[in-house]
């Protein structure tokens, strides 16, 4: 006869499994990094292919794969020893619309994995740990560390392309001309903008080797001369243009910081302009998971922190600006609109 399971044993199981998921994503990390989702593009294929096409190793690619088949991302055959794509793998192919390939690789990696390993020290001493951990604040140790930049801002375009592609059916360009995009990484959301709206031209705002790759990135979307990439510092001044946008910025910065950049931002504002921000919003009755675990990263990595409606209401108020309207888009994202008080 076997023993009934307990509430405290299923119990155990939730925490183990939400304990162990640490290592599932690092394994998901693994799998986006050989490729896996683009080399079975043609059919299955067994561990020792993909690690002849990563030049990888032949047992431990099997086994990261097997953890890849056990977390639901491929399948497996026994009798012919190949592993084919389940439906969840396309989220990680770099053809996918909806994709997180960067993001797997980026949101994990070094800049954020080392920090998070000192998130209980960031909570006892009340400081991120990123200068701890990297040596710098997160963007500097990106100044100093290109291909895991490359991959940072291209994470950037992973993770906005869903919320920006609903976020530009509701921002109304009006009369409109030029739009700035205020750390706008490679300019996703500047880009959808401008593809909307043809009378527009765009720029991003950017540090100086992001904003070297947004150019490229441009004419990959027929916006060759119209998206433009502008270095400078937020903190010190940001150029004039009728609509800014403002995208995952604030929450990288405490409530100085950020009222800095708005500052600038009001000040460059023509009369007329207007800002969008996007941002995730704790709600009156707490934060969605998702909101919860980016604040997480905020914690351990940056000053920031996600933020209520309110907090952004008071940040605009001290910068000279008043909020218009707020709304809600997917995944806890709000499109916050500003205009000079
Ligand atoms: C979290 S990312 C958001 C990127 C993009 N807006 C998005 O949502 O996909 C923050 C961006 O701010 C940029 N950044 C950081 N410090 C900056 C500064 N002082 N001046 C201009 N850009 C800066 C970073 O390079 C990075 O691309």
């Amino acid at each position: 006869m076997t023993a009934p399971v307990t509430h405290e044993q299923d119990h155990f199981s939730q925490v183990y499994h939400l304990i162990m998921a640490a290592w599932g994503s690092q394994a998901i990390r693994a799998i986006a990094a050989l490729s896996v989702a683009e080399h079975l593009d043609g059919g299955p294929l067994s561990a020792q292919d993909i690690a002849r096409r990563e030049s990888s190793d032949p047992d431990m690619t099997y086994r990261v794969l097997r953890a890849g088949a056990a977390l639901g991302l491929l399948t497996y055959d026994v009798t012919q020893g190949t592993f084919s794509p389940a439906p969840m793998l396309a989220v990680l192919h770099e053809d996918s619309p909806s994709s997180l390939k960067h993001y797997a690789q980026a949101a994990i990696g070094p800049a954020f994995w080392l920090p998070a390993v000192l998130l209980p020290d960031a909570v006892t001493t009340g400081t991120h740990q990123a200068v701890e951990a990297l040596g710098s604040d997160v963007f500097g140790y990106f100044g100093k560390n290109p291909v895991e930049a490359r991959t940072f801002s291209a994470a950037m375009t992973d993770l906005s392309a869903p919320v920006i592609r609903e976020a530009v059916t509701v921002i109304d360009v009006g009369s409109a001309r030029t739009v700035l995009d205020v750390g706008g990484a490679y300019g996703t959301f500047v880009s959808e903008l401008v593809q909307r709206n043809p009378r527009l031209t765009g720029s991003v705002l950017e540090l100086p080797h992001v904003a070297a790759g947004v150019s490229g990135k441009a004419r990959v979307r027929g916006l060759e001369g119209r998206v433009t990439g502008i270095t400078g510092d937020f903190f010190k001044a940001v150029p004039g243009a009728d609509i800014y946008l403002l995208k995952h910025v604030l929450h990288d910065w405490d409530d100085e910081s950020c009222r800095l950049i708005l500052s600038n931002i009001r000040e460059a504002m023509p009369p007329g302009g207007r800002l969008f921000v996007v941002e995730m919003l704790i709600g009156d009755s707490g934060a969605s998971p998702d909101a919860a675990l980016m604040d997480m990263a905020m914690l351990f990595a940056t000053t920031g922190q996600e933020r209520e409606l309110g907090q952004f209401d008071a940040l605009f108020s001290a910068a000279g600006l008043r909020r218009t309207q707020a709304v809600p888009l997917r995944s806890s994202y709000f499109l916050i609109e500003a205009e000079a008080r």
